[in-house]
This record gives structure tokens, C-alpha cells and sequence, in this order.
């Protein structure tokens, strides 16, 4: 199949596991232990059901709406990955955060991004967030936020649902480590896909690019693990809202009692999500905490979703039952695989094009005019 001829993500996912070795592929696509939350937040989210307004002008449709005072042309935004040159040696990040631009949309980059702030700012003028973690260093987060606000970055994410790494038990399966490392079953896996194996060994090494002098040490993870605090608490969000003094989304949030507690530490936006199943195995599927979140932050904040979307429909159900945005990950990061930048502007134009449809079909032109009663809740259990 080719890029063109692709209809929907699953048929990007398709594209890009032809493409990357196997052991980048699972990186992807696989969770934390037996995936029991990876999969649910698919299979609940299609257990969700839509009905409709009839008889509604629904000549034109509006996607764009405002997330933490930053101006977007649709509701779903990217959602900050580790290293996205992985998936793509040439390009990564740089790729993404030009689809994003071109789309009008919020590119979000990791703190591990392989491609640096002042780059990014370089190539998009678009919208921009970034996503740190909670460090040991201060300083490092301090010297990080000064380079992200002179960039022109307009919001902070802090994900609080990493403490540790998950278990992710495919990557020790099949030897892999950020940047790869030279063993018989990565050789093995690599030779099977001779492009991505040229495009490796024809681009600089993949590390974590804003932090030249760490690189030394040894590899992305090394350098995660190294940094990581396991003992902070909700005062490291309020010292960093202060820190940041601009709009910040505490990202990873699984109950209501955490939505109030990250309003009280400065959010601006409390984002509900499970890491797209790869840090707590077991942990309900996304779609059905977000209910309780919605309800615990009574307007105070917004709420942004992620976890399983796939589809335009997907999207729709988050917005309907409350949140303000919506975060893709995989979606974009298989397109970003099977094909570099046309990859993610297929995936953003398969997700605009099937949300339009959707809330022609659902008799909603409008974002505001997606209504609760328009949503059928399965069973809790
Ligand atoms: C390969 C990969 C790397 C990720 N890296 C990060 C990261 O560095 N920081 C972060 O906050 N979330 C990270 N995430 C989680 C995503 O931001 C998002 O929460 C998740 O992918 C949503 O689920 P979905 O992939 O089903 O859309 C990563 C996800 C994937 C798949």
C-alpha cells in the first residue's frame, strides 16, 4: 500500500511497521506488562456511542477553538514523544512540528526530544508547547524553561505519571535501547529493513538534543533514570508554575482528587491520560476517567484527553463528554514512520477530515454545539 492509498491510521500503522525494524515498531505501538491498558483505551473508546441533532445546517463546519490561551485551527493537538527521530532518522521532530504548522495546529515536543528547542523554533512559527518532566536538577529545568520562553513557546506541559519508567517488556525482548545498540537480534531486525538501516547510518546519532553535555553518559534512558526524582510532590508543580510564570497542563492525571490538587498547584489545564498505556499497567482506560475529571474541575480549568485515538469519532466523544482538547500520539507518530512529514500531514488530514464528517453527522457545525445527551456511556464494569 502506499501513502496515498492509505484511508485511515490503522492503515499508517500498517505502513509503518513495513518500514521500521521491529523493535522501533514495538516502541511504538506496545505498553507497559500485559497490556491490559494499552488495549482498553481502544476498546472502550469504541464502546462509546454517538446519536444526533437531525435537520441541522451543517453547511460549514469550525474546528478551530483556544487551548490554554494558545489559538489552534482544530481541537486535537500532538502530543509530546521521546526521541521522534527513532521513527524517523532524517527528520523526527522537525517533520511533525512542520505538519503541525502547516495545519494550523499545537505541536507539543518532548524535554527528550532528538531535535532542539531553538531548531524547532527555527522551522515553525506555528503553535508551540513543551513537556517537561519532574527533575532531580532544578537548575537543568530552570536553564530549559529560559531557552523554551525565548523560543517563543507559548505553554508547559508537566507529566506527572512517570515516577519511574513502565515495564515495557517488548523492548528487553527484542535488545532495544535509545539510540539502538549493536547486538545479533538488532542487527538481525535492522537488516530486514535496509532503508531505515541507511537512513541510521547516515544521520547523527539519536540523543536527547537540548542537553549536549549529557549525551556522553550514555543513552536517552540512562539519562531519564539518572534525572528522574521519585521522592517529589505537588509542591514541584507549583514551584514550577512560578518558575514558568505562563499557562501549564499537568499531564497524567487518573482521578478527580488529582484534577482539584493540580488546580490548586497553577494548572491551566488538567490532562487526562494513562501515558497511552505505558506506565501503569491495569489503569482504566482514559475515556473512562475523564467523566469524573470533567466533573471534579467544574470549569475551573480545561481538560485535555488522550489515550487510544484513532479515529475523528474518538475525538468527538472526549469533546463531548467535556474536554477542551484532544492529544494524538501514536496516530501521528505512525504517519511521522511510514513516510516523514506528507506521513503526518496524512494523519492530521485523515483525523480533521473524519471529525468534520462526524460532527456534520452529528449535527454539530459548531464545538460548543457537542452535547452531553449526544453521547450514550457504556457500562462502567
Ligand atoms: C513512543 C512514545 C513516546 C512517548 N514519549 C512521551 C514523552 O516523552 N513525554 C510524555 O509526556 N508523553 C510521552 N508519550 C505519551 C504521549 O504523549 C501520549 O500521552 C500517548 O501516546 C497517548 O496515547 P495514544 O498513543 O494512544 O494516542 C509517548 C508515547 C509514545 C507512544
Amino acid at each position: 500500500m502506499s501513502l496515498k492509498r492509505a484511508l485511515n491510521i490503522a492503515d499508517l500503522r500498517d505502513l509503518a511497521r513495513q518500514r521500521l525494524p521491529r523493535m522501533v515498531f514495538d516502541y511504538i505501538d506496545g505498553g507497559a506488562e500485559d497490556e491490559i491498558t494499552l488495549n482498553a483505551n481502544r476498546a472502550r473508546l469504541s464502546q462509546y456511542r454517538l446519536r444526533w441533532n437531525a435537520l441541522v445546517d451543517v453547511s460549514t463546519v469550525d474546528l478551530s477553538t483556544s487551548l490554554m490561551g494558545t489559538k489552534t485551527s482544530l481541537p486535537f493537538l500532538i502530543s509530546p514523544t521521546a526521541a521522534s527521530r527513532l521513527f524517523h532518522p532524517r527528520e523526527g521532530e522537525r517533520a511533525v512540528a512542520r505538519a503541525a504548522q502547516k495545519a494550523g495546529m499545537i505541536y507539543s515536543i518532548s524535554t527528550i526530544g532528538s531535535v532542539s528547542i531553538e531548531e524547532i523554533a527555527k522551522l515553525s512559527d506555528g503553535p508551540k508547547w513543551f513537556q517537561v518532566y519532574v527533575w532531580r536538577d532544578k537548575s537543568l529545568v530552570e536553564g530549559i524553561l529560559d531557552r523554551v520562553r525565548g523560543a517563543g513557546f507559548t505553554g508547559l506541559i508537566l507529566t506527572v505519571d512517570v515516577p519511574v519508567a513502565g515495564n515495557r517488556e517488548r523492548d528487553p525482548r527484542n535488545d532495544f535501547t535509545i539510540p539502538p545498540r549493536i547486538t545479533p537480534r538488532t542487527v538481525t531486525q535492522m537488516l530486514t529493513r535496509p532503508g531505515y538501516l541507511w537512513d541510521v547510518a547516515t544521520t547523527p546519532t539519536i540523543n536527547p538534543a537540548n542537553f549536549p553535555d549529557q549525551r556522553s553518559r550514555g543513552g536517552i534512558i540512562e539519562f531519564i533514570n539518572s534525572q528522574f526524582d521519585t521522592s517529589v510532590t505537588w509542591d514541584y508543580a507549583k514551584w514550577l508554575k512560578e518558575a514558568w510564570g505562563g499557562p501549564l497542563a499537568i499531564k497524567g492525571i487518573s482521578h478527580g482528587r488529582d484534577a482539584v490538587r493540580a488546580i490548586e498547584a497553577g494548572a491551566d489545564a488538567v490532562w487526562v491520560s494513562n501515558h497511552g498505556g505505558r506506565q501503569l499497567d491495569t489503569a482504566p482506560a482514559t475515556i473512562d476517567t475523564l467523566d469524573e475529571v470533567v466533573q471534579a474541575v467544574a470549569g475551573r480549568a480545561e481538560v485535555i484527553f488522550d489515550g487510544g485515538v484513532r479515529r475523528g469519532s474518538d475525538i468527538a466523544k472526549a469533546l463531548t463528554l467535556g474536554a477542551s482538547g484532544v492529544a494524538i500520539g501514536r496516530a501521528y507518530l505512525y504517519g511521522l514512520a511510514a513516510a516523514g512529514e506528507p506521513g503526518v500531514e496524512k494523519a492530521i488530514d485523515i483525523l480533521r477530515d473524519e471529525l468534520e464528517r462526524t460532527l456534520r453527522l452529528m449535527g454539530c457545525p459548531q464545538l460548543n454545539a457537542l452535547d452531553r445527551r449526544l453521547l450514550d456511556l457504556p457500562a462502567m464494569h
